[in-house]
Protein backbone atom coordinates (compact mmCIF):
# COMPACT_ATOMS: atom_id res chain seq x y z
CA UNK A 1 0.00 0.00 0.00
CA UNK A 2 1.57 3.64 0.96
CA UNK A 3 2.95 4.50 -2.58
CA UNK A 4 0.56 2.32 -4.23
CA UNK A 5 -2.53 3.03 -2.69
CA UNK A 6 -5.50 4.74 -4.70
CA UNK A 7 -7.84 6.57 -4.43
CA UNK A 8 -11.55 5.78 -5.28
CA UNK A 9 -13.25 7.70 -7.40
CA UNK A 10 -16.77 7.48 -5.41
CA UNK A 11 -14.52 9.19 -2.39
CA UNK A 12 -13.41 11.49 -4.86
CA UNK A 13 -16.93 12.10 -6.35
CA UNK A 14 -18.45 12.63 -2.22
CA UNK A 15 -15.45 15.29 -2.09
CA UNK A 16 -16.49 17.02 -5.21
CA UNK A 17 -19.85 17.41 -4.81
CA UNK A 18 -19.39 18.37 -0.97
CA UNK A 19 -19.92 21.99 -0.44
CA UNK A 20 -18.75 22.05 3.24
CA UNK A 21 -15.80 24.74 3.82
CA UNK A 22 -15.54 24.22 0.01
CA UNK A 23 -14.82 27.07 -2.54
CA UNK A 24 -17.08 29.39 -3.89
CA UNK A 25 -18.88 28.06 -7.39
CA UNK A 26 -19.07 30.92 -9.57
CA UNK A 27 -17.42 30.11 -13.00
CA UNK A 28 -19.18 29.35 -15.85
CA UNK A 29 -18.41 28.03 -19.63
CA UNK A 30 -17.49 31.54 -20.92
CA UNK A 31 -15.52 32.26 -17.74
CA UNK A 32 -13.63 29.07 -18.16
CA UNK A 33 -13.01 29.36 -21.68
CA UNK A 34 -11.59 32.33 -21.09
CA UNK A 35 -9.37 31.49 -17.87
CA UNK A 36 -8.24 28.66 -20.31
CA UNK A 37 -7.19 31.84 -23.00
CA UNK A 38 -5.93 33.91 -20.77
CA UNK A 39 -3.47 31.03 -19.69
CA UNK A 40 -2.51 30.49 -22.88
CA UNK A 41 -1.49 33.32 -25.22
CA UNK A 42 1.57 34.86 -23.88
CA UNK A 43 5.32 34.38 -24.12
CA UNK A 44 4.99 31.98 -26.29
CA UNK A 45 3.91 33.68 -29.29
CA UNK A 46 4.72 36.90 -28.44
CA UNK A 47 8.42 35.24 -27.75
CA UNK A 48 9.43 31.85 -28.60
CA UNK A 49 8.15 31.69 -32.05
CA UNK A 50 10.65 34.49 -33.45
CA UNK A 51 13.72 32.07 -31.92
CA UNK A 52 11.93 29.01 -33.05
CA UNK A 53 11.48 30.18 -36.31
CA UNK A 54 14.79 31.76 -37.01
CA UNK A 55 16.95 28.71 -35.15
CA UNK A 56 15.06 26.04 -35.84
CA UNK A 57 12.16 25.55 -38.80
CA UNK A 58 12.30 29.30 -40.64
CA UNK A 59 8.03 29.93 -41.89
CA UNK A 60 8.09 25.97 -41.17
CA UNK A 61 7.29 27.22 -37.75
CA UNK A 62 3.33 27.17 -38.52
CA UNK A 63 3.87 23.37 -38.82
CA UNK A 64 5.52 22.69 -35.79
CA UNK A 65 2.48 25.09 -34.26
CA UNK A 66 0.19 22.26 -35.87
CA UNK A 67 2.18 19.34 -34.69
CA UNK A 68 2.39 20.97 -31.23
CA UNK A 69 -0.98 21.90 -31.36
CA UNK A 70 -1.99 18.30 -32.24
CA UNK A 71 -0.20 16.65 -29.30
CA UNK A 72 -1.69 19.41 -26.82
CA UNK A 73 -5.83 18.60 -28.47
CA UNK A 74 -4.62 14.71 -27.79
CA UNK A 75 -4.04 15.18 -24.18
CA UNK A 76 -6.76 17.55 -23.65
CA UNK A 77 -9.35 15.63 -25.21
CA UNK A 78 -7.84 13.20 -22.51
CA UNK A 79 -7.90 15.73 -19.89
CA UNK A 80 -11.59 16.39 -20.16
CA UNK A 81 -12.60 12.71 -19.83
CA UNK A 82 -11.10 13.02 -16.35
CA UNK A 83 -12.32 16.68 -15.46
CA UNK A 84 -15.70 15.80 -16.16
CA UNK A 85 -15.15 12.38 -14.11
CA UNK A 86 -13.60 13.75 -11.43
CA UNK A 87 -13.98 17.74 -11.08
CA UNK A 88 -12.00 17.96 -8.44
CA UNK A 89 -9.04 21.28 -8.56
CA UNK A 90 -5.89 18.64 -7.98
CA UNK A 91 -6.52 18.40 -12.17
CA UNK A 92 -3.58 15.93 -13.25
CA UNK A 93 -2.39 14.85 -9.87
CA UNK A 94 -5.91 13.75 -8.78
CA UNK A 95 -6.55 11.89 -12.14
CA UNK A 96 -3.05 10.13 -11.49
CA UNK A 97 -4.44 9.30 -7.98
CA UNK A 98 -7.09 7.64 -8.92
CA UNK A 99 -5.62 5.71 -11.65
CA UNK A 100 -1.86 5.01 -11.13
CA UNK A 101 -1.34 5.38 -7.00
CA UNK A 102 -0.45 8.19 -4.20
CA UNK A 103 3.84 7.71 -5.42
CA UNK A 104 2.72 8.98 -9.44
CA UNK A 105 0.32 11.16 -8.04
CA UNK A 106 2.84 13.15 -5.73
CA UNK A 107 5.48 12.47 -8.91
CA UNK A 108 2.77 14.79 -10.91
CA UNK A 109 1.71 17.06 -8.16
CA UNK A 110 5.56 17.97 -7.96
CA UNK A 111 5.93 18.16 -11.88
CA UNK A 112 3.07 20.90 -11.88
CA UNK A 113 4.94 23.13 -9.31
CA UNK A 114 7.26 23.52 -12.32
CA UNK A 115 4.15 23.76 -14.42
CA UNK A 116 2.59 26.33 -12.61
CA UNK A 117 4.87 28.17 -9.99
CA UNK A 118 7.81 28.10 -12.03
CA UNK A 119 6.02 29.39 -15.31
CA UNK A 120 4.12 32.28 -13.21
CA UNK A 121 7.36 33.28 -12.05
CA UNK A 122 9.07 32.97 -15.47
CA UNK A 123 6.37 34.53 -17.43
CA UNK A 124 6.19 37.55 -14.87
CA UNK A 125 9.88 38.76 -15.91
CA UNK A 126 9.10 38.58 -19.48
CA UNK A 127 6.27 40.84 -18.69
CA UNK A 128 9.02 42.87 -16.95
CA UNK A 129 10.96 42.91 -20.22
CA UNK A 130 8.03 44.29 -22.54
CA UNK A 131 6.97 46.08 -19.72
CA UNK A 132 10.25 48.15 -18.98
CA UNK A 133 10.73 48.52 -22.89
CA UNK A 134 6.97 50.23 -23.05
CA UNK A 135 7.82 52.55 -20.69
CA UNK A 136 11.51 53.15 -21.99
CA UNK A 137 9.83 53.87 -25.22
CA UNK A 138 7.76 56.58 -23.76
CA UNK A 139 10.46 58.09 -21.90
CA UNK A 140 10.26 56.64 -18.80
CA UNK A 141 13.30 55.34 -17.45
CA UNK A 142 13.26 52.62 -14.48
CA UNK A 143 16.21 52.53 -12.03
CA UNK A 144 17.88 49.85 -14.12
CA UNK A 145 19.39 48.06 -10.69
CA UNK A 146 15.77 47.38 -9.93
CA UNK A 147 14.68 46.34 -12.92
CA UNK A 148 16.23 43.14 -13.34
CA UNK A 149 17.01 39.65 -11.25
CA UNK A 150 21.17 39.73 -10.08
CA UNK A 151 22.03 36.65 -11.98
CA UNK A 152 21.14 35.58 -15.24
CA UNK A 153 22.38 32.73 -17.54
CA UNK A 154 24.56 32.94 -20.38
CA UNK A 155 24.84 30.08 -23.30
CA UNK A 156 22.70 27.56 -21.62
CA UNK A 157 24.68 27.31 -18.16
CA UNK A 158 26.54 29.66 -17.08
CA UNK A 159 25.24 31.78 -13.93
CA UNK A 160 26.76 35.17 -14.39
CA UNK A 161 25.96 38.65 -13.00
CA UNK A 162 23.26 40.50 -14.64
CA UNK A 163 23.33 43.98 -16.27
CA UNK A 164 21.46 46.29 -18.16
CA UNK A 165 23.10 48.71 -20.47
CA UNK A 166 21.96 52.25 -20.28
CA UNK A 167 22.97 55.71 -21.57
CA UNK A 168 24.12 57.20 -18.56
CA UNK A 169 22.55 60.94 -19.23
CA UNK A 170 19.21 59.63 -19.48
CA UNK A 171 18.70 56.02 -17.92
CA UNK A 172 17.20 55.14 -20.88
CA UNK A 173 17.89 51.43 -21.97
CA UNK A 174 20.45 50.79 -24.53
CA UNK A 175 19.90 48.33 -27.05
CA UNK A 176 21.82 45.58 -29.33
CA UNK A 177 21.89 47.75 -32.50
CA UNK A 178 21.82 45.21 -34.87
CA UNK A 179 19.78 42.40 -33.26
CA UNK A 180 17.46 45.26 -31.10
CA UNK A 181 18.01 42.85 -28.03
CA UNK A 182 19.69 43.86 -24.84
CA UNK A 183 23.33 43.96 -24.68
CA UNK A 184 24.80 40.78 -23.97
CA UNK A 185 28.63 41.72 -23.01
CA UNK A 186 29.63 43.82 -21.07
CA UNK A 187 32.30 45.72 -23.54
CA UNK A 188 30.01 45.85 -26.24
CA UNK A 189 28.05 47.87 -24.01
CA UNK A 190 30.80 50.11 -22.81
CA UNK A 191 32.23 50.40 -26.85
CA UNK A 192 28.98 51.66 -27.77
CA UNK A 193 29.18 54.28 -24.91
CA UNK A 194 26.38 53.02 -22.43
CA UNK A 195 27.29 52.43 -19.21
CA UNK A 196 26.88 48.99 -17.27
CA UNK A 197 24.76 48.84 -14.10
CA UNK A 198 24.70 45.43 -12.15
CA UNK A 199 20.86 44.16 -11.73
CA UNK A 200 19.40 43.83 -8.27
CA UNK A 201 16.43 43.05 -8.31
CA UNK A 202 13.63 42.76 -10.50
CA UNK A 203 11.12 45.02 -9.00
CA UNK A 204 8.15 45.04 -11.94
CA UNK A 205 8.15 41.31 -12.03
CA UNK A 206 7.76 41.28 -8.07
CA UNK A 207 4.97 44.22 -8.06
CA UNK A 208 2.93 42.37 -10.46
CA UNK A 209 2.73 39.40 -8.64
CA UNK A 210 2.05 41.20 -5.57
CA UNK A 211 -0.53 42.92 -7.01
CA UNK A 212 -2.29 39.18 -8.63
CA UNK A 213 -2.21 37.62 -5.14
CA UNK A 214 -4.39 40.42 -3.84
CA UNK A 215 -6.57 40.11 -6.02
CA UNK A 216 -6.86 36.28 -6.21
CA UNK A 217 -6.66 36.23 -2.55
CA UNK A 218 -9.93 38.50 -2.54
CA UNK A 219 -12.40 36.53 -4.90
CA UNK A 220 -11.84 34.10 -7.79
CA UNK A 221 -14.89 35.74 -9.46
CA UNK A 222 -13.05 39.44 -9.20
CA UNK A 223 -10.17 37.85 -10.75
CA UNK A 224 -11.78 35.96 -13.76
CA UNK A 225 -13.33 39.58 -14.54
CA UNK A 226 -9.99 41.03 -14.88
CA UNK A 227 -9.07 38.22 -16.67
CA UNK A 228 -11.63 38.39 -19.40
CA UNK A 229 -11.00 42.26 -19.55
CA UNK A 230 -7.37 41.17 -20.54
CA UNK A 231 -8.27 38.84 -22.93
CA UNK A 232 -10.51 40.52 -24.61
CA UNK A 233 -7.87 43.26 -25.25
CA UNK A 234 -5.04 40.69 -26.40
CA UNK A 235 -7.21 38.85 -28.80
CA UNK A 236 -8.44 42.13 -30.65
CA UNK A 237 -4.44 42.96 -31.21
CA UNK A 238 -4.02 39.29 -32.03
CA UNK A 239 -6.27 39.48 -34.63
CA UNK A 240 -5.38 43.01 -35.78
CA UNK A 241 -2.27 41.70 -36.61
CA UNK A 242 -3.50 38.34 -38.42
CA UNK A 243 -6.05 40.77 -40.24
CA UNK A 244 -3.60 43.70 -41.90
CA UNK A 245 -0.50 41.71 -41.50
CA UNK A 246 -2.13 39.27 -44.48
CA UNK A 247 -2.72 42.56 -46.62
CA UNK A 248 1.30 42.80 -46.91
CA UNK A 249 2.59 39.13 -46.88
CA UNK A 250 5.34 38.76 -49.22
CA UNK A 251 5.15 35.64 -50.45
CA UNK A 252 9.04 35.34 -51.07
CA UNK A 253 9.16 35.11 -47.50
CA UNK A 254 7.97 32.03 -47.63
CA UNK A 255 9.89 29.92 -50.02
CA UNK A 256 11.39 27.84 -49.25
CA UNK A 257 8.42 26.83 -46.70
CA UNK A 258 10.60 24.68 -45.18
CA UNK A 259 14.79 25.38 -45.52
CA UNK A 260 16.64 23.28 -46.44
CA UNK A 261 19.16 21.31 -43.75
CA UNK A 262 22.11 23.57 -42.42
CA UNK A 263 24.76 21.95 -40.33
CA UNK A 264 25.77 24.26 -36.98
CA UNK A 265 29.75 24.46 -36.38
CA UNK A 266 29.02 21.99 -33.67
CA UNK A 267 27.92 19.34 -35.19
CA UNK A 268 24.01 20.12 -34.79
CA UNK A 269 21.93 20.91 -37.46
CA UNK A 270 18.73 23.11 -38.21
CA UNK A 271 15.89 23.56 -40.56
CA UNK A 272 14.66 20.80 -42.81
CA UNK A 273 11.99 18.29 -41.29
CA UNK A 274 14.01 17.90 -38.38
CA UNK A 275 14.00 21.50 -37.68
CA UNK A 276 10.33 21.47 -37.85
CA UNK A 277 10.43 18.39 -35.57
CA UNK A 278 12.90 20.70 -33.32
CA UNK A 279 10.93 23.55 -32.69
CA UNK A 280 7.75 21.50 -31.72
CA UNK A 281 8.42 21.14 -28.23
CA UNK A 282 9.92 25.11 -28.11
CA UNK A 283 6.86 26.42 -29.33
CA UNK A 284 4.31 23.99 -27.01
CA UNK A 285 5.18 25.90 -24.39
CA UNK A 286 2.46 28.71 -26.39
CA UNK A 287 -0.02 26.39 -25.95
CA UNK A 288 0.85 25.15 -21.59
CA UNK A 289 -2.39 26.58 -19.55
CA UNK A 290 -5.52 25.37 -21.14
CA UNK A 291 -5.30 22.34 -18.32
CA UNK A 292 -5.64 25.31 -15.58
CA UNK A 293 -9.18 25.42 -16.44
CA UNK A 294 -9.43 22.11 -14.44
CA UNK A 295 -7.94 23.94 -11.24
CA UNK A 296 -11.02 25.91 -11.38
CA UNK A 297 -12.93 22.45 -11.30
CA UNK A 298 -14.52 23.09 -7.46
CA UNK A 299 -15.27 26.72 -8.22
CA UNK A 300 -17.39 25.86 -11.60
CA UNK A 301 -21.19 26.15 -11.26
CA UNK A 302 -21.49 23.14 -13.49
CA UNK A 303 -17.93 21.89 -13.70
CA UNK A 304 -18.81 18.04 -15.59
CA UNK A 305 -20.68 20.09 -18.60
CA UNK A 306 -18.41 23.28 -18.75
CA UNK A 307 -14.86 22.35 -18.05
CA UNK A 308 -14.28 19.81 -20.84
CA UNK A 309 -15.68 22.99 -23.53
CA UNK A 310 -13.67 25.34 -21.98
CA UNK A 311 -10.41 23.36 -22.37
CA UNK A 312 -11.24 22.36 -25.71
CA UNK A 313 -12.61 25.45 -26.77
CA UNK A 314 -9.62 27.65 -25.63
CA UNK A 315 -7.42 24.62 -26.77
CA UNK A 316 -9.10 25.13 -30.23
CA UNK A 317 -9.00 29.42 -30.27
CA UNK A 318 -5.13 29.34 -29.56
CA UNK A 319 -3.88 27.16 -32.33
CA UNK A 320 -6.22 28.47 -35.36
CA UNK A 321 -4.58 31.74 -33.67
CA UNK A 322 -1.19 30.91 -33.26
CA UNK A 323 -0.79 29.07 -36.98
CA UNK A 324 -2.27 32.27 -38.58
CA UNK A 325 0.57 34.69 -36.42
CA UNK A 326 2.88 32.33 -37.15
CA UNK A 327 2.25 32.44 -40.81
CA UNK A 328 2.09 36.14 -40.91
CA UNK A 329 4.91 36.93 -38.96
CA UNK A 330 7.07 34.75 -41.19
CA UNK A 331 5.48 36.28 -44.34
CA UNK A 332 5.98 39.93 -43.12
CA UNK A 333 10.06 39.75 -42.46
CA UNK A 334 12.41 37.27 -43.71
CA UNK A 335 12.88 34.41 -40.62
CA UNK A 336 16.61 34.93 -39.98
CA UNK A 337 15.61 38.20 -38.87
CA UNK A 338 12.81 36.95 -36.35
CA UNK A 339 15.32 35.63 -33.77
CA UNK A 340 15.05 38.45 -31.60
CA UNK A 341 13.64 39.58 -27.99
CA UNK A 342 10.22 41.31 -29.69
CA UNK A 343 9.79 39.17 -32.92
CA UNK A 344 6.13 40.39 -33.56
CA UNK A 345 7.60 44.21 -33.77
CA UNK A 346 10.89 43.01 -35.90
CA UNK A 347 7.92 41.37 -38.36
CA UNK A 348 6.23 44.69 -38.45
CA UNK A 349 9.08 46.44 -38.88
CA UNK A 350 9.52 45.03 -42.06
CA UNK A 351 6.71 46.87 -43.51
CA UNK A 352 6.72 50.70 -43.02
CA UNK A 353 2.65 51.00 -43.30
CA UNK A 354 2.26 48.21 -40.02
CA UNK A 355 3.90 50.93 -38.05
CA UNK A 356 1.18 51.80 -36.10
CA UNK A 357 0.50 48.30 -34.61
CA UNK A 358 3.91 48.23 -33.22
CA UNK A 359 2.76 50.37 -30.16
CA UNK A 360 -0.32 48.03 -29.66
CA UNK A 361 1.42 44.46 -29.73
CA UNK A 362 3.26 45.96 -27.26
CA UNK A 363 0.34 46.48 -25.21
CA UNK A 364 -1.22 42.86 -25.92
CA UNK A 365 2.04 41.73 -25.37
CA UNK A 366 2.04 43.16 -21.43
CA UNK A 367 -1.96 42.79 -21.43
CA UNK A 368 -1.49 38.49 -22.26
CA UNK A 369 1.54 37.51 -19.75
CA UNK A 370 -0.14 39.76 -16.78
CA UNK A 371 -3.26 37.15 -17.38
CA UNK A 372 -0.45 34.23 -17.75
CA UNK A 373 1.17 35.26 -14.91
CA UNK A 374 -2.46 35.31 -13.14
CA UNK A 375 -4.40 31.84 -14.34
CA UNK A 376 -0.75 30.26 -13.21
CA UNK A 377 -0.97 31.87 -10.08
CA UNK A 378 -4.74 30.33 -9.74
CA UNK A 379 -4.10 27.40 -10.66
CA UNK A 380 -0.81 26.23 -8.13
CA UNK A 381 -3.05 27.40 -4.91
CA UNK A 382 -5.99 24.98 -5.81
CA UNK A 383 -3.03 22.04 -6.70
CA UNK A 384 -1.68 22.53 -2.68
CA UNK A 385 -5.21 23.08 -1.76
CA UNK A 386 -6.21 19.27 -2.91
CA UNK A 387 -3.08 18.00 -2.03
CA UNK A 388 -3.50 19.17 1.77
CA UNK A 389 -6.76 17.67 1.82
CA UNK A 390 -4.80 14.64 1.14
CA UNK A 391 -2.74 14.90 3.66
CA UNK A 392 0.43 15.10 1.46
CA UNK A 393 1.15 19.01 2.29
CA UNK A 394 0.37 20.46 5.27
CA UNK A 395 -3.42 21.68 6.73
CA UNK A 396 -2.32 25.09 6.03
CA UNK A 397 -2.59 24.57 2.07
CA UNK A 398 -6.11 23.24 2.44
CA UNK A 399 -7.37 26.24 4.55
CA UNK A 400 -10.26 28.22 3.13
CA UNK A 401 -10.82 31.87 3.54
CA UNK A 402 -14.05 32.60 6.07
CA UNK A 403 -15.06 35.90 4.00
CA UNK A 404 -13.73 35.58 0.35
CA UNK A 405 -13.89 31.58 -0.02
CA UNK A 406 -10.88 31.23 -1.44
CA UNK A 407 -7.70 29.64 -0.50
CA UNK A 408 -5.92 32.74 0.72
CA UNK A 409 -3.31 30.99 3.07
CA UNK A 410 -1.88 28.86 0.06
CA UNK A 411 -2.70 31.91 -2.41
CA UNK A 412 -0.25 33.80 -0.57
CA UNK A 413 2.43 31.29 -0.09
CA UNK A 414 2.60 30.46 -3.82
CA UNK A 415 2.59 34.51 -4.34
CA UNK A 416 6.15 34.73 -2.21
CA UNK A 417 7.40 32.03 -3.39
CA UNK A 418 6.58 33.01 -7.23
CA UNK A 419 7.94 36.69 -6.29
CA UNK A 420 11.36 35.56 -4.75
CA UNK A 421 12.36 33.24 -7.70
CA UNK A 422 11.05 36.29 -10.49
CA UNK A 423 12.70 38.73 -8.44
CA UNK A 424 15.88 37.29 -7.80
CA UNK A 425 17.11 34.17 -9.95
CA UNK A 426 18.27 32.99 -13.39
CA UNK A 427 15.26 32.27 -15.35
CA UNK A 428 17.19 31.18 -18.71
CA UNK A 429 17.00 27.71 -18.24
CA UNK A 430 12.99 27.72 -16.39
CA UNK A 431 11.37 27.81 -20.00
CA UNK A 432 12.23 24.29 -20.98
CA UNK A 433 11.89 23.30 -17.22
CA UNK A 434 8.37 24.33 -17.14
CA UNK A 435 7.23 22.30 -20.32
CA UNK A 436 9.29 19.33 -19.19
CA UNK A 437 6.92 19.17 -15.92
CA UNK A 438 4.06 20.22 -18.35
CA UNK A 439 4.55 17.04 -20.71
CA UNK A 440 5.20 14.99 -17.77
CA UNK A 441 1.85 15.69 -16.42
CA UNK A 442 0.28 15.19 -20.14
CA UNK A 443 1.66 11.60 -20.91
CA UNK A 444 0.11 10.47 -17.59
CA UNK A 445 -3.00 11.89 -18.15
CA UNK A 446 -3.30 10.00 -21.66
CA UNK A 447 -2.08 7.06 -20.11
CA UNK A 448 -4.36 7.22 -17.38
CA UNK A 449 -7.50 6.91 -19.24
CA UNK A 450 -6.23 3.84 -20.61
CA UNK A 451 -5.60 2.70 -17.31
CA UNK A 452 -9.19 3.58 -16.06
CA UNK A 453 -10.89 2.63 -19.01
CA UNK A 454 -9.55 -0.98 -18.72
CA UNK A 455 -9.83 -1.16 -14.89
CA UNK A 456 -13.38 0.72 -14.61
CA UNK A 457 -15.39 0.65 -17.70
CA UNK A 458 -18.50 0.84 -16.24
CA UNK A 459 -18.47 4.16 -14.40
CA UNK A 460 -20.45 7.66 -15.90
CA UNK A 461 -18.30 9.71 -18.06
CA UNK A 462 -19.89 12.48 -18.87
CA UNK A 463 -17.65 13.29 -21.53
CA UNK A 464 -15.58 10.70 -23.17
CA UNK A 465 -12.57 10.90 -25.18
CA UNK A 466 -13.53 9.90 -28.95
CA UNK A 467 -11.33 6.98 -30.26
CA UNK A 468 -10.16 5.46 -27.34
CA UNK A 469 -7.23 3.83 -27.63
CA UNK A 470 -5.95 5.74 -30.38
CA UNK A 471 -6.55 9.13 -28.83
CA UNK A 472 -4.55 8.67 -25.72
CA UNK A 473 -1.58 6.53 -27.16
CA UNK A 474 -1.07 9.43 -30.02
CA UNK A 475 -1.31 11.84 -27.28
CA UNK A 476 1.07 9.66 -24.76
CA UNK A 477 3.45 9.43 -27.56
CA UNK A 478 3.37 12.53 -28.85
CA UNK A 479 4.39 14.44 -25.38
CA UNK A 480 7.22 11.64 -24.82
CA UNK A 481 8.34 12.33 -28.06
CA UNK A 482 8.69 16.20 -27.18
CA UNK A 483 10.23 15.39 -23.94
CA UNK A 484 12.80 13.40 -25.38
CA UNK A 485 14.10 16.12 -27.45
CA UNK A 486 14.66 18.27 -24.54
CA UNK A 487 18.26 19.05 -23.92
CA UNK A 488 20.55 17.21 -21.69
CA UNK A 489 20.84 19.64 -19.18
CA UNK A 490 16.75 20.18 -18.46
CA UNK A 491 16.77 16.17 -18.11
CA UNK A 492 19.63 16.66 -15.39
CA UNK A 493 17.34 19.12 -13.53
CA UNK A 494 13.82 17.78 -14.18
CA UNK A 495 16.23 14.49 -12.17
CA UNK A 496 17.08 16.90 -9.29
CA UNK A 497 13.36 18.43 -9.07
CA UNK A 498 12.25 14.88 -8.71
CA UNK A 499 14.71 13.48 -6.44
CA UNK A 500 13.96 16.87 -4.40
CA UNK A 501 10.38 15.64 -4.57
CA UNK A 502 10.54 12.26 -3.74
CA UNK A 503 12.70 13.01 -1.06
CA UNK A 504 9.47 15.34 0.62
CA UNK A 505 7.00 12.54 0.04
CA UNK A 506 9.11 9.76 1.95
CA UNK A 507 9.83 12.01 4.61
CA UNK A 508 6.16 13.94 4.91
CA UNK A 509 3.84 13.19 2.24
CA UNK A 510 3.82 9.10 3.10
CA UNK A 511 3.47 9.69 6.75
CA UNK A 512 0.83 11.95 6.93
CA UNK A 513 -1.19 10.93 3.38
CA UNK A 514 -4.98 10.23 4.80
CA UNK A 515 -5.32 7.58 2.78
CA UNK A 516 -2.43 5.78 3.89
CA UNK A 517 -3.78 6.36 7.94
CA UNK A 518 -7.06 5.02 6.85
CA UNK A 519 -5.28 2.08 5.75
CA UNK A 520 -3.13 2.13 8.80
CA UNK A 521 -6.52 1.25 10.89
CA UNK A 522 -7.67 -1.35 9.19
N1 LIG B 1 1.31 29.43 -22.75
C1 LIG B 1 1.85 30.38 -21.86
C2 LIG B 1 2.70 31.37 -22.56
O1 LIG B 1 2.95 31.22 -23.72
C3 LIG B 1 2.58 29.73 -20.72
O2 LIG B 1 3.12 32.33 -21.94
Amino acid sequence: MGIWSKKSISALRAEADSSEGGLKRTLGALNLTMLGIGAIIGAGIFVLTGTAAANFAGPGVSLSFVLAGLACLFAGLCYAEFASMIPIAGSAYTYSYATMGEGVAWFIGWNLILEYLFAASTVAVGWSGYFSAMLNSAGIHLPAAFASAPLTVEGGHNVVRAFTCVNSATGATLLDAATSAAFTARDACTAAGGEVVNGLINLPAVLLIVALTTLLVRGVQESATLNNIIVAIKMTIVLLVIAFGFMYVNKDNWTPFIPEMVTNPDGSTKYGMAGVLRAAPVVFFAYIGFDAVSTAAQEAKNPQRDLPIGMIASLLICTVLYILMSLVMTGLAPYTALGVAHPVSAALEAVPQLKWLENLVNIGAVAGLSSVVLVMLMGQPRIFFTMSRDGLLPPIFGRVHPKFQTPAASTIIVGVIALIIAGFFPLGLLGELVSGGTLAAFATVCIGVLVLRSRSPELERPFRTPLVPLVPILGAGATLYMMYQLPALTWMLLAAWTAIGMTTYFVYGMRNSRIGQQDAKR
